[in-house]
């Protein structure tokens, strides 16, 4: 096998937010202090809540020649395989208020339903789930499995929500969706609340200070519950820098425009979760000034960088990150063999970085066929 010398691995689009300006107090305007510790509290009651392990990823950052680069693996959270297990799943709890006689319903590309699935199906509440033709079977049985009732929509992940908000309203079901609107912020404020349980975790897991974090983006829910969540409870604030797929880059064209820009996505990404084209309204009013800079990355690398995790490149352990976990890494490298970013985002020896591996083997097809393709690439 030869080792790589990561000279391939580029960023595609690089940009600076010219309107940075990070304000706790701002941030925590939108996504309030009670709601960030709320969460925290009613989440780690659980019955099966455990913290999500923090893995130094410690051969890469030898490699880079970084302090230290941690990865938080969401691949544990909750047998569910991903950090959407702590959104959709409070948010149902929240809005459910210990009513038994109601139906949830929500629209998703995967992750965020099986968190909903599981979230009603813990309450004993029905479920109904909206996809679009894109959505693998997989994803589809996985909620199945938990009790929801699957419906597949003609069309992409808009005509999925289209079809849950008509008949949501028909039937009376209560909408619990990851997405924010206008006059709908509430639920999606709970789910990103949720999120920043990541955060709250990490401050007991490290005593070193981060000095960048990596977020990657779809809409911007975890992007910015992580922000809130560093906001609240980091002594020190690091370096924020987004990371999206090249098609369906919406967060750093509504940077690089200073407001909400919708795009159109050509091509679906592999990394699924982020392949979005609009940012939702709450992540957007907590991004626009807390994100120091945006990247976008190709799929290239993703397979192969699957495969690494897996094989203990870059950490001891062996390690299942999904096409969505790759991203952070992938940028991180990229960045450092680029002497002209890596000195933009200030990485260097002193560094240390922190990834979210927000998936396992979540599409455990779609993970079986990267890690093979990967495998012949290391
Ligand atoms: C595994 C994974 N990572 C990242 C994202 C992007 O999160 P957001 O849409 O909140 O930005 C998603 C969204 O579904 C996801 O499932």
């Amino acid at each position: 096998m030869s080792k790589s010398n990561y000279l391939d691995w580029k960023i595609t689009k690089y940009l600076a937010n010219k309107n940075y300006n990070f304000s706790r107090d701002q941030i925590l305007e939108t996504l309030s202090k009670n709601f960030i510790d709320e969460a925290y509290n009613k989440i780690s009651e659980w019955p099966s809540y455990e913290a999500t392990p923090l893995i130094s990823l410690n051969k890469l950052s030898k490699e880079l020649n970084l302090n230290n680069i941690f990865y938080k693996d969401e691949s544990k959270r909750f047998g569910l395989k991903s950090f959407k297990a702590l959104g959709g799943a409070y948010a149902v709890e929240k809005i459910s208020n210990g009513k038994k006689n109601i139906t949830i319903a929500t629209a998703t590309a995967g992750n965020h339903g099986r968190s909903v699935a599981w979230g009603s199906q813990r309450l004993g509440l029905k479920c109904k789930i909206f996809i679009s033709e894109f959505v693998s079977e997989y994803r589809a049985n996985e909620m199945k499995k938990l009790g929801a009732d699957v419906i597949r929509v003609k069309g992409n992940y808009e005509a999925s929500l289209i079809e849950c908000l008509d008949q949501s309203k028909k039937n009376g079901w209560q909408i619990v969706q990851d997405v924010a609107w206008k006059d709908y912020e509430l639920v999606p404020k709970l789910t990103m609340a949720g999120y920043s349980v990541m955060i709250k975790e990490i401050t007991t897991q490290t005593d070193q200070y981060i000095t960048h974090v990596f977020l990657q983006a779809g809409v911007g829910g975890m992007a910015a519950g992580s922000v809130a969540g560093i906001a609240n409870y980091f002594k020190r604030i690091p370096k924020i820098i987004i990371v999206e797929p090249e098609t369906a880059d919406c967060v750093l064209q509504s940077i690089k425009n200073g407001s909400i820009k919708k795009i159109n996505i050509k091509k679906e990404s592999i990394m699924g979760g982020m392949s979005c084209g609009e940012v939702s309204l709450v992540p957007w009013k907590i991004l626009k000034n807390s994100v120091d800079f945006c990247l976008s990355i190709s799929d290239d690398q993703i397979a192969k960088t699957i495969a690494m995790l897996a094989n203990s490149k870059f950490a001891n352990k062996k390690i299942v990150g999904g096409e969505c976990s790759a991203p952070g890494i992938i940028s991180l490298i990229a960045s450092c063999k680029n002497n002209d970013i890596k000195e933009k985002l200030d990485i260097n020896i002193n560094s240390n970085i922190l990834l979210i591996g927000c998936e396992g083997n979540a599409d455990e097809n779609l993970y079986n066929k990267l890690l093979s393709e990967g495998i012949n690439q290391i």
